[in-house]
């Protein structure tokens, strides 16, 4: 294996053996050195709040391309939650006090210190998470771009004064921070979805408390320690972004506790319910981001050009492990054929290989657990009627490979068709008319996006109205996937009714008071009311 051809520094390349020799772990063999950079060392502390510790289980991640282990880090206990807690709510007394541009500064200095470090965090997360190199990079520009926005946002959040009906009054609308925000996120988006989360939460004046997935939590620690030195250079509590690596334990933790004023939980629609039911019976606020199952329509007087591109970035890009990977595809009758036919031979060119490496478009899996997902899919595909056209196995090399896979001839209601599965395996479906296709669009639990391709404006317009798609995303001539930071993100049903990131996302990080002030020497009341 070569060293990552993009690593900030260049990378000395030593015989295999000999590097295997000098530690197990990568973080100690010459060619990673550059995990270094990002202060990642054998053992790593996973409890920032203020003050980097950590007295729970050690966990080390491995890197989904070979399952070597990379490093470890030390998770977050009880204990250590709840003093991280603690600290968070004195820190968030500090934080609420500054005004919301001076707040837009720090995070702004967030995304330039981000900027700094583009490339190697961008290295790492190739190396922790599986995806490519070029998707690596694009995560973290996700967050530099978020934070741009969130410096923006910052000198433009606020309510109307509304008129009021009554003489010698004023009616404000005022928002306010919700105070402490626990963001749980998971393995495949490690770092941009904290960054929608947070760079918005702390404009609006929020504390942060943060749990990633376990098997990335290299990541965390790393994002960790970039937003630390900025918060500490200008002398602001670093508790404001607390970080606590962990498990379930964790998480139930953050559910349960009443002093998480909002929890934002990207993951699985299994285990978004069971927070949302925990969140729910405190009465807290959950903002929840779960599971899709996308699909692209492809009508008769599409572009095909755009189709294949799109639908091969949409169904293998990050081997189809982004919520908003395409997993239905439904051809009119008139294409379907030809599109089946352009779309294997585009599978067929894809090239698999390291994820570091730049002339690789498609990576491992993050599991070994996740191949099994695959293969039994893939099995249950055949099991209900459907033909595999392409792909299918697992790859013979070292890491967590599977063939992108192709399967057509499945009824648009096969249950695994209806089903998630965090894997490439497109489900190619015909259609007749355009009603049967939105019905389809439309039939499944979850919502998050769709895209049509068409150059018909009727279409379009029905495409986005009411009886069109219920997606939170919903599109026109490009894949599901790879939306902007610009708009609100997030779906429908299943997918839990969250949006974060742009537009007025901000808004679910913040409380709102009406307040009515009298300014008169007369107590006139709403509705006429003669109360004497
Ligand atoms: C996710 O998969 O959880 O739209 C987030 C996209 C990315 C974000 C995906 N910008 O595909």
């Amino acid at each position: 294996m070569l060293g990552l051809r993009h690593a900030a520094v260049s990378l000395p390349l030593l015989p295999l053996r000999a590097a295997a020799a000098m530690s197990t772990l990568l973080v100690s063999q010459p060619r990673y050195g550059w995990l270094r950079e990002l202060g990642l060392q054998e053992e790593n502390p996973g409890v920032y709040n203020g003050r980097w510790g950590g007295s729970g289980q050690v966990v080390t991640t491995y890197c989904p391309a070979n399952n070597e282990p990379i490093a470890s880090v030390r998770q977050a206990s009880l204990e250590d939650y709840e003093e991280t807690v603690k600290k968070a709510k004195e820190a968030w007394k500090v934080w609420a006090d500054i005004p919301a541009p001076k707040r837009g500064e720090i995070v702004r200095q967030i995304g330039d210190a981000l900027r700094q470090k583009i490339k190697v965090l961008g290295s790492l997360v190739s190396l922790e998470m599986g995806k490519i190199y070029v998707e690596g990079v694009g995560e973290v520009q996700e967050y530099v771009d978020v934070c741009d926005y969130a410096v923006g946002l910052s000198r433009m959040i606020g309510g109307p004064i509304l008129p009021s009906e009554r003489p010698g009054h004023a009616l404000i609308e005022q928002w306010n921070p919700v105070g402490l925000v626990g963001i749980i996120t998971a393995f495949n988006f490690p770092v941009a979805v904290y960054g929608w989360n947070s760079a918005i939460a702390m404009i609006c004046g929020n504390a942060c408390l943060w749990k990633g997935a376990p098997t990335t939590s290299l990541i965390s620690v790393a994002v960790t320690k970039i937003i630390a030195k900025v918060l500490e250079d200008n002398k602001i509590p670093g508790a404001i972004c607390s970080l606590v690596c962990g498990g379930a334990d964790i998480g139930t933790a953050m559910a349960r506790d009443e002093r998480m004023d909002l929890l934002s939980f990207t993951g699985s629609t299994r285990v978004g319910k069971q927070v949302a039911l925990m969140v729910q019976e405190r009465f807290g606020r959950s903002l929840l981001e779960l599971g899709g199952n996308n699909a692209i329509i492809v009508f008769e007087d599409a572009d095909l050009n755009l189709v294949i591109p799109s639908a091969l970035f949409a169904a293998v890009g990050t081997a189809g492990q982004r919520c908003t990977t395409a997993r239905r595809l439904f051809l009119h009758e008139s294409i379907h054929d030809v599109v089946v036919e352009k779309l294997a031979k585009a599978y067929a060119q894809v090239r698999i290989g390291d994820p570091w490496d730049s002339d690789t478009l498609y990576g491992p899996l993050h599991t070994k657990e996740a191949v099994k997902m695959f293969l039994d899919a893939v099995e249950q595909a055949k099991q209900q009627g459907g033909s595999v056209v392409c792909g299918g196995k697992v790859i013979n090399r070292p890491g967590n490979y599977v063939e992108p896979t192709i399967v057509t001839g499945l009824p648009h209601n096969a249950p695994i068709v209806h089903t998630e599965t965090f894997a490439p395996i497109l489900y190619v479906l015909k259609f007749k008319e355009e009603e049967e296709a939105f019905a389809w669009n439309n039939e499944v639990k979850q919502g998050l996006s769709s895209s049509i391709f068409t150059k018909d404006l009727g279409r379009i317009f029905r495409w986005l109205g009411p009886k069109g798609s219920d997606c939170g995303i919903v599109n026109v001539n490009i894949p599901t996937s790879g939306a902007e930071i610009g708009g609100a993100f997030g779906g429908e049903k299943h997918t839990g009714g969250g949006r974060e990131s742009g537009s007025d996302s901000w808004k679910l990080y913040m409380r709102r008071s009406t307040c009515t002030i009298n300014y008169s020497k007369d107590l006139p009341l709403a509705q006429g009311i003669k109360f004497q």
